[in-house]
């Protein structure tokens, strides 16, 4: 397949119709380029001293090359394979597969290239008791991949020690062995301890690689090969990717003007970041990306201590659909808003629209046309009437949407969303505040330990319903 490159095209803030106040200036670009490029270089020194590990997953070859060898191991007896995990456990896992295997995948046996994919990142007791009765019959031909960093993640430990006991009840334990596969820390945590005590075969989440940072890792690979995604070509990507945003030249580097662009709007009134794909295939690439940039990004303390309380919220939003229900707010509503559309220029199928009967005369300007010139005029018509309202536009361009072109997308936002973290000056590698939310849950379901039952009184001294203020 002929490599193709995926751009960035920023013309669209930095037009006059945005006027004085919501346009970028050559002169303001230049200021960007200069207190960005020296982050570049900073960057690339930290990923050289091994500070920044999910830099380096696009050559770790030894990595697809295990993923690749257990997925050959137990592909074929395999027609189900269940995913379980939560947060950058999961939505790696889900974007990947909407982005690159058919929308019918798992319901026709014709488009599927590997097993049915399930992935469970909830604890909804009516969702999972309906996948329970389904499932409970193909246990034997089911693989369930449970993936967490730490092992301690509440939801995560839940479906596992349901899906756990269920197998060692139908299956007995050589079989339950047989039909799990655990990705989690090479060394520590309670999923490796499980792990280890019932011999189950293990994946590593690699040191040093949040979860949101790990889709490249075999938390992602894994799923993706045995849905017959092809792991070498996203890796590829990235790695082609991954030299373009280590270019200490601003205006070569794609990473670099994204991040400067979405530091300049947050500063300037902006502080809503929607990124609105054209394209079913890339809509779950977006709530990856709304983690991505949320975790990575949403801080209290800068780097040198103080406090900051910042970060652009991000929002999804599904092209054509979502013109339908959102648009009216965008071009109306605050002026507080970067908009980033995903293009794509040349869709894998397409279908010509039928021709009209002379009753509907006015449909005619349809008739004969493709779906996709509809999907993408749409994309243009909506920019066009943003940028009538003076909203930034950024668009990234899919050549088409394939392996490799989700590659260098994967690796661009990561790269995007370091460099905007060293522009606002804070860590983008913690998530601190998700972490008082799991203790908390584990206070609540009673977990023994110093100070959980402190927490839980306090918590519910504060979150039980007074019937006071109930109406
Ligand atoms: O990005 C992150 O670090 C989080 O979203 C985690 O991925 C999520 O909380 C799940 O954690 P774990 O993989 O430890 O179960």
């Amino acid at each position: 397949m002929a490599k193709s490159q995926i751009n960035l095209y920023y013309k669209n803030v930095t037009v006059d119709e945005l006027g004085e106040e919501h346009k970028i200036t050559k002169k303001q670009f230049e200021d960007l380029a200069k207190k960005t490029e020296p982050l570049i270089s900073q960057l690339n020194k930290e990923r050289k001293e091994g500070k920044t590990p999910y830099r380096d997953l696009p050559i770790r070859t030894e990595i697809s090359q295990e993923v690749k060898k257990i997925a050959a191991e137990i592909k074929d007896n395999c027609e189900n394979l269940v995913v379980l995990g939560i947060g950058g456990s999961a939505l790696g896992n889900i974007a990947l597969q909407t982005a690159l295997n058919p929308y019918m995948y798992n319901i026709d046996d014709r488009q599927r290239r590997g097993p049915r994919l399930f992935v469970f990142d909830n604890v909804d007791p009516v969702q999972f008791a309906s996948f329970l009765d389904w499932i409970g019959d193909k246990l034997d031909r089911t693989i369930f991949n449970v993936i967490s960093k730490s092992g301690q993640t509440s939801e995560t430990a839940a479906q596992f020690l349901i899906m756990r006991e269920m197998l060692l009840d139908r299956l007995g334990h050589n079989h339950y062995k047989s039909q799990v596969i655990v990705t989690t820390d090479a060394k520590q945590g309670t999923l490796r301890r499980i792990a280890d005590i019932d011999k189950l075969k293990c994946l590593e989440v690699p040191d040093g690689v949040g979860g949101r940072f790990s889709v490249l890792s075999a938390v992602g690979l894994f799923s993706a090969a045995m849905c017959g995604i092809d792991i070498d070509l996203l890796l590829a990507g990235a790695r082609d990717m991954d030299t373009m945003v280590s270019c200490e030249d601003f205006y070569k580097n794609p990473a670099a003007i994204n991040a400067a662009i979405n530091y300049y709007y947050y500063n300037h009134g902006k502080k809503i970041s929607v990124m609105m794909p054209y394209s079913y295939h890339l809509k779950d690439l977006a709530d990856w990306y709304r983690q991505l940039w949320a975790e990575s990004l949403g801080k209290a303390y800068a780097l040198d201590g103080s406090e900051v309380h910042i970060g652009p919220t991000p929002i999804k939003a599904l092209g054509a659909t979502d013109q339908h229900s959102q648009i009216q707010l965008y071009r109306e509503g605050p002026n507080d808003k970067l908009f980033t559309f995903l293009q794509v220029n040349h869709f894998d199928k397409d279908i010509k629209i039928g021709l009209v009967s002379d009753c509907a005369p006015e449909l005619g300007y349809l008739a004969d046309k493709e779906l996709s010139a509809l999907l993408n005029n749409e994309k243009r018509a909506t920019e066009y009437a943003l940028l009538q309202s003076k909203r930034p536009c950024l668009t990234v361009i899919f050549p088409e949407v394939n392996e490799y072109t989700v590659g260098q997308f994967i690796y661009l936002y990561e790269l995007t969303a370091s460099l905007t973290g060293a522009l606002f000056g804070i860590n983008p590698y913690d998530q601190p505040a998700v972490e008082l939310g799991k203790e908390a849950t584990f206070a609540l379901m009673g977990k023994p330990g110093s100070g959980y039952e402190e927490l839980a009184r306090d918590i519910q001294s504060l979150t039980d319903i007074d019937t006071a203020y109930l109406v």
